[in-house]
């Protein structure tokens, strides 16, 4: 069975399979980025809107060149240029966007379940590019494949998350991926950026010589300021950098083949030092934003031949 849907909305709705079917074609487009001619003809002709209601550089752009290399017409439109900030409903906004007989909507929004919502008032396919603290299907999948390339499967995998694990939308989407693929995820951070993560069902550890021990790869996560109620969720980012922050000293403790990632973009000096994040022994950052554009082609491509019934 392959996964039929127009959007992607939630790594909540892929089996095992559909996440085996995205990396695998995503292996095939991670080639093709890598000739002098980047360029497959599947997209011609049709009409892909980058709808960024909230920042973004990496994930914006690794759509805009994704949706390009599959040959479509990207547009893009932010929250600083667009007529919501008029008065206009999202849903309006995006019907009028719709009448110019556009195809894909990708959209970024700060209110979680607004990907979900323009999905189903649209016949267009819809890609949730973060939502809220919600989820981030795609920066999911792209750090799936970042740890399937390194370590060549999923199985007996134990992969940390650590920082601000209850504004993140990142974790929100690679914890349930990971449990569907039966790998084990250890969670840490800070108790004021760890409530409500008891429902995920993941070990909990108490300090991060526990979060990091035993574990292939880590993910490291931002402080997500603009997503908390209280604009000083930790009294100072000297003792979060301490506690809570990755260096080399603090992997002493951690497996010799261990990976780090992290989303992007990095607070040098919060939660991961320069030591960690420049060696490419160990980090993967870079590599995730090479493979952030494989893995979204592939679903640019699956959604859009789900629309049409090809
Ligand atoms: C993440 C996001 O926006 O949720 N970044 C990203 O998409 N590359 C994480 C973050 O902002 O910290």
């Amino acid at each position: 069975m392959a996964y039929s849907k127009k959007d992607l909305i939630s790594t909540k709705d892929l089996t095992t399979e559909d996440i085996y079917q995205i990396l695998n074609l995503a292996k095939d487009y991670k080639n093709l980025n890598l000739q002098n001619e980047k360029k497959s003809p599947l997209l011609k002709g049709v009409t892909v809107v980058n709808s960024f209601f909230e920042n973004s550089t990496r994930t914006r752009t690794s759509f805009e060149i994704a949706a390009k290399r599959l040959s479509s017409d990207a547009i893009n439109f932010t929250a600083s240029n667009s007529s919501t900030n008029k008065g206009e409903t999202l849903i309006d906004t995006i019907k009028n966007i719709e009448s110019m007989q556009t195809d894909i909507f990708i959209m970024r929004h700060s209110s979680s379940g607004a990907a979900q919502f323009v999905a189903s008032r649209t016949p267009s396919c819809v890609i949730n590019a973060g939502d809220g603290c919600n989820e981030h299907p795609t920066q999911a999948l792209l750090d799936l494949f970042t740890i399937h390339e390194k370590f060549g499967s999923f199985n007996n995998l134990t992969v940390s998350i650590i920082g601000d694990i209850a504004h993140s939308r990142v974790a929100r989407s690679n914890i349930y991926a990971m449990q569907t693929l039966g790998i084990k995820v250890k969670l840490f951070g800070p108790p004021q950026m760890m409530q409500y993560t008891k429902v995920f069902g993941c070990e909990i550890c108490k300090d991060m010589d526990e979060a990091v021990s035993g574990s292939d790869a880590i993910i490291m996560l931002r402080i997500q300021l603009e997503r908390s109620d209280d604009e000083t969720p930790f009294p100072s980012i000297r003792e979060y950098c301490r506690y809570f922050g990755l260096s080399k000293t603090r992997m002493q403790k951690a497996k010799e083949n261990v990976i780090i990632l992290h989303p992007g973009p990095i607070n040098r000096g919060v939660e991961l030092n320069s030591d960690v994040a420049d060696d490419p022994r160990i980090s993967t950052i870079l590599s995730q934003v090479e493979n952030g554009v494989a893995v979204r082609m592939a679903i640019l491509d699956i959604v859009y031949k789900n629309l049409k019934g090809l």
